[in-house]
C-alpha cells in the first residue's frame, strides 16, 4: 500500500500554518488516515538538527553548512517518519520540504540548483512529493499583511531583498515541477484557498467522499 506525499511551500508569512490547520479538519472529516509533520524537524535527530539551523547564535554559519543540514536532517525525517508513514498506506503532510531548499539555499543565498539539488539527490532518494502546494504571495504582500501597508523600515528592507529571491525562486520550481506543484492564489480568502486545496485533493484522489 503507497500513501500519499503532500507538502506545503511558500514565503515566510504566505498562510501556511492556516491553511495546514485548515487540511487538518478536513482530512479529520473524511476519515482520511494522515500524519502531519515539518521541516527542518519531524523527528528526534531533525529537530535537534533544527536547532542547530535556527538558533541565531549560529549566525556565522556558511551558507555550504546550513544547505547540508537542511538535506541531512531531510535524509532523517525519510527514514524516521516519512517512509514508515507512506508504508502504512497514510497521507503524509510536510510543512516545507526540499523546494524550500531550491527556494532559499539555491536561489535566496545563491548556492544555485545545481549544488543543491546534488545533496537532495542524495539526501532524498526517491522521496520526492506526490503534490507540493505553493501557496502564491510576494513577501511585499505578506509583510504588509502583518504590519499594515506603509511599515517597510530600513531593516524589513535588507529582509525584503532576501524573500524576494526566496519567491523568485518558488516561482522557478512551480515552472519546472508542473504537474508536481499546484500554484495556490494566496491573494484569496482563507476560506477560497482552502477550498482550491480540497478541490484538488478529490480530484487527485487523495480523498474520496
Ligand atoms: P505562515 O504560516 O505562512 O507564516 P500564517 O498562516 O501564520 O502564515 O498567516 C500569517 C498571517 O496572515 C496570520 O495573521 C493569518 O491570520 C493571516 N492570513 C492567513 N491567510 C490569509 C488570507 N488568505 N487572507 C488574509 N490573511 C491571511
Ligand atoms: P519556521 O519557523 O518553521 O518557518 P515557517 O513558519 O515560515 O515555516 O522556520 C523554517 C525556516 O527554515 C524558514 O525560514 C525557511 C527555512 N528553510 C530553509 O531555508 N531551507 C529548507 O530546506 C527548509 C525546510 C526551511
Amino acid at each position: 500500500m503507497k500513501g500519499w506525499f503532500i507538502t506545503f511551500e511558500g514565503c515566510d508569512g504566505c498562510g501556511k500554518s492556516t491553511q495546514l490547520g485548515l487540511l487538518r479538519s478536513f482530512l479529520e472529516e473524511n476519515n482520511v488516515e494522515f500524519i502531519f509533520t515539518r521541516e527542518p524537524g519531524g523527528g528526534r535527530i531533525s529537530e535537534g538538527i533544527r536547532e542547530i539551523l535556527l538558533n541565531g547564535k549560529n549566525a556565522e554559519m556558511s551558507d555550504e553548512c546550513e544547505a547540508l543540514l537542511y538535506a541531512a536532517s531531510r535524509a532523517q525525517h525519510i527514514h524516521d517518519r516519512i517512509e514508515p508513514a507512506l508504508k502504512e498506506g497514510k497521507v503524509v503532510v510536510c510543512d516545507r520540504y526540499v523546494d524550500s531548499s531550491f527556494a532559499y539555499q539555491a536561489y535566496a543565498r545563491g548556492l544555485g540548483m545545481e549544488f543543491v539539488s546534488k545533496i537532495n539527490h542524495f539526501a532524498l532518494d526517491k522521496f520526492l512529493p506526490d503534490l507540493t502546494f505553493f501557496i502564491d504571495l510576494s513577501p511585499e504582500e505578506a509583510f504588509a499583511r502583518k504590519h499594515g501597508a506603509d511599515e517597510n523600515d530600513r531593516m524589513e528592507q535588507a529582509g525584503l531583498a532576501f524573500h524576494k529571491k526566496v519567491y523568485e525562486g518558488y516561482l522557478a520550481v512551480a515552472k519546472a515541477y508542473p504537474q508536481r506543484v499546484v500554484v495556490l492564489n494566496g491573494r484569496q480568502s482563507i476560506e477560497e484557498i482552502a477550498r482550491d486545496v480540497q478541490t484538488v485533493l478529490c480530484s487527485r484522489g487523495v480523498v474520496t467522499k
